[in-house]
């Protein structure tokens, strides 16, 4: 499993039981994140989603792939949509090199004039995708979930692979 923006990290604390010990989870933030007190099944990296190798850190293609990046707000609600669903965007470039066919994703996106499209996007790269605003997300908040099931891999339409940047180095056990 690949977390994109897992800083603090309660999302790995989480994932990393529900992969179970025989999985692996990869957690990518801008802002470094304490690997001490994370179960040992978890991996983090400091560093640009968009810029990292996750199959080679993974050892392969996910299966699935979460985010809860969010950009830094601007202060205009609107320039913030914009950018969180470009995130969700970037993110839906990646995943023909990142998820396996039939994988999951789950992105959250700051609902707004973006989002109709952004769904349409995903709903043509997977088999079912919905928006999903959970209890716990405030009402107030234009934050939600979008959960996409059923990768269609490179069979989806308009997916395009983003070629891998230079390799980093594996730590020691990956
Ligand atoms: C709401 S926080 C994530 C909280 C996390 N899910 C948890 O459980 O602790 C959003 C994160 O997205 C990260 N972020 C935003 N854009 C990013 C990018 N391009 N690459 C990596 N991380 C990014 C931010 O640094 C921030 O830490």
């Amino acid at each position: 499993m690949v977390d994109c923006g897992a800083a603090p990290g309660s999302w790995l604390q989480v994932a990393s039981g529900r992969v179970g010990p025989r999985g692996r989870v990869l957690g990518i933030d801008l802002k470094a994140i304490d690997p001490n007190g994370l179960p040992s099944n978890v991996q983090v990296v400091e560093g640009d989603v968009f810029e990292a190798d996750a199959p080679d850190l993974l050892g392969g293609k996910a299966d699935s792939v979460l985010s809860d990046m969010a950009p830094d707000t601007t202060g205009s609600p609107s320039a913030d949509q914009f950018r969180s669903a470009r995130l969700c965007e970037q993110l839906l470039d990646r995943l023909p090199g990142w998820l396996r066919p039939g994988g999951a994703c789950v992105m959250k996106v700051f609902e707004g004039e973006a989002y109709p499209e952004l769904l349409k996007r995903a709903g043509a790269c997977f088999e079912r995708a919905k928006g999903y605003k959970p209890a716990a997300s405030r009402a107030e908040s234009v934050e939600m979930f979008l959960v996409c099931t059923g990768f269609l891999g490179d069979s989806a339409p308009g997916a395009g692979s983003v070629p891998a940047r230079p390799r980093p180095q594996r730590p020691a056990g990956w």
